[in-house]
């Protein structure tokens, strides 16, 4: 890492500094799939106010805001099939392209049909979820912003969505941070059996398509010495020699755009760990957690079991839930002094800065918001 990296903050990373309410040109999962019914639901994504209807069967993503006086679509009523009717003063939308098909208390002959559309959004739905382009660009194929293996018939995700306070780079940050699983996690339940070792000489390489970058542990020290506390950690009897987490080709973590984060489980666990840190607007990010297991029939019904018996709760809940308060505690611009396991972090900027997609130098956005008669 270079001196300079170490000093610097973001500003130094122009297109990373400057997507503070993400990157747009990607496909984001939203909510999970089975949740979208009848009642149009509103979500808050990259900065921008969506609301989800489904209809016969189908998800669409719109505006959150109504032309007229600006009140969210996402209150609205559903008067006929295919529309979303807003709730002030009924003006009725078609839902697949937005645009307003009657303003119902200005009669059937409202001049201002016709000549008024909110912006729509593409939508997917994958992996059991709801996936929006955000982008302002044509959406490029939603497989190509899911891991493969997500795709595969037999894979059983579990999901956990949580709304969490913070940016969207500092969660990304957190999650592939290489120095922190070794002191702020060493008190959670879900590492009480293992031995996590004091610190790493860590290198971080590239896959072979260039999608992930990894973090490599070319050494590690279960324990030293140290000034002051002498020998750290010490260990509990019951956390066994054998539970050394040290990371070898199946307990690997690795992160992709636009912060997308695998964790390959240790030893013979049999599940993989994501996660999304998907930019709600400077502050706010939506955090989801997936758990994957590849199986079906009884193995199927044994690792949904497994889930919901402890990982849910022991994982997903008390472990992440420690990420979730650091992250909450990062203020967004600070001096920061960057350290030698930084090396992740400045490795993912690096990543982010030269290979998101995004449109930056681009003008005008391709589709305006709102048109107005
Ligand atoms: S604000 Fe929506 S119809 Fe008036
Ligand atoms: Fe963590």
């Amino acid at each position: 890492m270079h001196d300079e990296e170490a000093r610097g903050g973001l500003a130094q990373w122009k297109r990373y500094d400057a997507a503070a309410e993400g990157f747009r040109e990607y496909w984001y999962p939203v909510m999970v799939a089975r949740e979208l019914r009848g009642k149009p639901v509103a979500r808050r994504i990259a900065g921008d106010d969506l609301v989800l209807v489904r209809e016969h069967g189908r998800a669409f993503a719109l505006a959150d805001r109504c032309p007229h006086r600006g009140i969210p679509l996402s209150i609205g009523k559903r008067d006929a099939p295919g529309h979303l009717t807003c709730r002030y003063h009924g003006w009725m939308f078609d839902v697949s392209t937005g645009r307003l098909v009657a303003a119902l208390t200005d009669g059937p002959s409202s001049p201002i049909v016709g000549k008024v559309c909110v912006r729509t959004y593409p939508v997917e739905e994958r992996c059991g979820m709801l996936w929006v382009w955000m982008g302002r660009r044509p959406p490029v194929p939603v497989e190509q912003d899911i891991p493969e293996e997500l795709l595969a018939p037999d894979a059983q995700i579990a999901k956990r969505f949580v709304l969490a306070a913070g940016n969207w780079r500092y969660a990304t940050e957190n999650g592939f941070d290489e120095a922190h699983g070794k002191y702020l996690h060493r008190d959670s339940l879900w590492m009480a059996f293992k031995r996590i070792p004091a610190w790493n000489q860590t290198r971080i390489v590239e896959s072979e398509d260039g999608l992930w970058i990894t973090r490599r542990q070319e050494a590690s020290y279960a324990q030293d010495e140290y000034p002051v506390v002498n020998r750290w950690p010490r260990f509990h009897v019951w956390q066994r020699p054998q539970g050394n987490i040290v990371q070898t080709a199946n307990n690997r973590l690795s992160l992709r755009l636009p912060g997308i984060l695998r964790v390959l489980q240790p030893g013979s666990a049999g599940w993989t760990h994501y996660e999304w840190y998907v930019p709600v607007d400077r502050t706010h990010y939506l955090y989801l957690q997936l758990a994957v297991a590849w199986t079906r029939g009884l193995g199927a019904l044994k690792w949904w079991l497994r889930y919901w018996s402890y990982i849910r709760w022991l994982h997903h809940g008390e472990f992440n839930n420690q990420d979730l308060r650091i992250v909450r505690l990062m203020p967004e611009t600070h001096p920061e002094r960057l350290f030698r396991p930084d090396v992740s972090i400045t490795a993912w900027r690096r990543l982010a800065e030269t290979r998101a997609r995004d449109y930056a130098e681009d003008s005008a956005p391709a589709v305006p918001e709102l048109v107005r008669g």
